[in-house]
């Protein structure tokens, strides 16, 4: 199979964003998962979990989206701050109908941010909030100077503004976060998104609009054309525009095992994950009628895997295991993500600890990196990186006519040290395939290459929590600008090369 690479053809920038996570109140994810407070015997800086919190800096984390989720849009952020045993014990109602005693507010979300380095992407409530309580948390949060909020604020502790660097006006507000209609929404955001304020010009918050779930082109539709009935400079209001598409192997209601499959199931997960490069295209053309110059990013804010939980645990809590196939699922979208770089500005899979296809699951005082982690770090690369032309042979695979799936997908891209990172998935089961890559007008001086791979069940567990791992992979052959390497099947892998 050919692989061909320009690498004089640059396409765009690759935003770090697109590598992004989300982590909202639901079962063990914040809790737990992240947050033990100060006094728990696990290791702990200000109550996050250090060995959650090095992991995931290991794997370079560009940005954290948070409260939720449907959760976004019954948070009331008052009720997180102050002193803690002053703070509102509420129910969570979407998620197992657990007491949310609101010991991890505002604060704590900046603590975990500024510990792991990354970007914050805050998700405010319109489906039971006012415009009030929104700009006053956007006030609470970012405003310097003499104003109620930053008062507020300083009492609480702290007395400089941080950054918040995206703003969600309302969670899937065509349901959980308050059932409306496309133009009912979109005239709320306009209203809402007008209060939150950039009190910091230097840093300006990027506002995101709550745009459709999966294929729904109406909505998509409805809100551009509410929201760009404005003059052109003002770019519909937003900076941003979500989507929100879960691979569900077997259907809504049921979900399907995390770890038990057959390979049917594996390439109709294949085939699904696949089909968000349909719905980029989609409502991509949509946004294009309305946002002629691309000032509006495409905002994948909720993605991957959703099966049925793990038997035993609450239903409410959404926690499953994660093999092989979730490595290929990670893969997949995030090559699809790269390919379209120029109009995808961020992408948070869902959700980072003990929830859906989590990068990291724990229980107690242990903690596993799971595949879909493997694959976060070894893509890194790309974070900043520019996009490079290239093209790769493919066969279609499978077992039923109408679910078969190209065996592999790819993205390249060029770093500021101007290496070129090859990624690259083999779908197949069973086949592995020998490539011939060419990278055009270059000279290959040296190929590093990482894996990781393995029978399609493969999972870590808190017994055995490194069957799965990056795995060096040195077999590739270089002459002049062509390189030869065979991939397994069941693989995601990264070549670096220097040319
Ligand atoms: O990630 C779980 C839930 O899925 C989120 O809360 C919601 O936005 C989506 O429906």
């Amino acid at each position: 199979m050919k692989l061909l690479i320009n690498p004089s053809n640059k396409k765009g920038r690759i935003n770090p964003e697109i590598q992004g996570h989300f982590s909202e109140h639901l079962g063990r994810c914040i809790y737990e998962g992240i947050y033990v407070g100060e006094n728990s015997n696990i290791p702990n800086t200000n109550g996050m979990r250090n060995d959650v919190v090095d992991a995931l800096k290991e794997m370079k984390i560009p940005v954290l989206r948070w409260p939720g989720g449907c959760f976004a849009d019954e948070y009331h952020w008052m009720d997180g701050i102050g002193p803690k045993e002053n703070r509102k014990k509420m129910i969570n109602t979407h998620w197992g109908g657990v007491v949310e005693d609101n010991s991890f507010g505002t604060h704590e979300f900046m603590e975990l941010c500024r510990q792991l380095g990354c970007k914050t992407y805050i998700n405010g409530n319109v489906g039971s909030g006012t415009v009030r309580e929104m700009s006053e948390w956007v006030e609470y949060m970012t405003f310097d100077g003499v104003s109620p909020m930053a008062e507020l604020r300083g009492k609480n502790g702290h007395k400089e503004p941080w950054k918040v660097d995206y703003f969600g006006v309302g969670n899937e507000n065509w349901g959980c976060g308050g059932n409306m209609t496309p133009e009912y929404y979109a005239n709320k955001y306009r209203n809402y998104q007008t209060y939150v304020r950039n009190y910091n010009p230097e840093h300006p918050i990027s506002k995101i609009c709550c745009g459709a779930n999966v294929d729904d082109y109406n909505w998509t539709n409805g809100v551009m054309e509410t929201c760009f009935r404005a003059p052109e400079f003002l770019h519909g209001f937003m900076d941003g525009l979500s989507l929100h598409y879960y691979t569900h192997p077997l259907g809504w209601e049921e979900k399907g095992s995390a770890l038990e499959f057959d390979e049917k199931i594996w390439y109709i997960t294949m085939k699904k994950t696949l089909y968000i490069e349909d719905l980029i295209n989609h409502h991509a053309a949509i946004m294009d009628k309305y946002d002629k110059e691309h000032k509006v990013g495409m905002i994948i804010d909720e993605w991957g895997t959703w099966y049925s939980v793990e038997p035993g645990t609450n239903p409410g809590f959404l926690y499953q295991q994660n093999t092989i196939r979730d490595a290929l699922v990670a893969g997949i979208n995030l090559n699809i993500f790269n390919k379209h770089c120029d109009r995808v500005k961020m992408a948070n899979i869902a959700q980072m600890v003990n929830v859906l296809q989590a990068v990291i699951l724990t229980e107690g005082e242990k903690m596993i990196l799971t595949p879909t982690y493997h694959v976060f770090k070894m893509y890194n690369v790309h974070q900043g990186a520019e996009l490079l032309d290239s093209h790769l042979e493919t066969e279609m695979v499978g077992l039923e006519e109408q679910n078969m799936v190209p065996c592999m997908n790819e993205s390249v891209s060029m770093s500021e040290d101007g290496k070129v990172h090859i990624t690259l998935t083999n779908m197949s089961v069973d086949k592995s395939y020998d490539i011939e890559g060419t990278v055009f007008d270059s000279q290959i001086k040296a190929v590093k290459g990482e894996i990781v791979t393995g029978e399609m069940h493969e999972h870590n567990t808190f017994d055995a929590p490194d069957v799965v791992k990056i795995k060096e992979f040195n077999d590739v052959k270089t002459d002049g600008g062509s390189l030869r390497f065979t991939i397994p099947p069941c693989s995601v892998m990264h070549l670096e090369v220097t040319i």
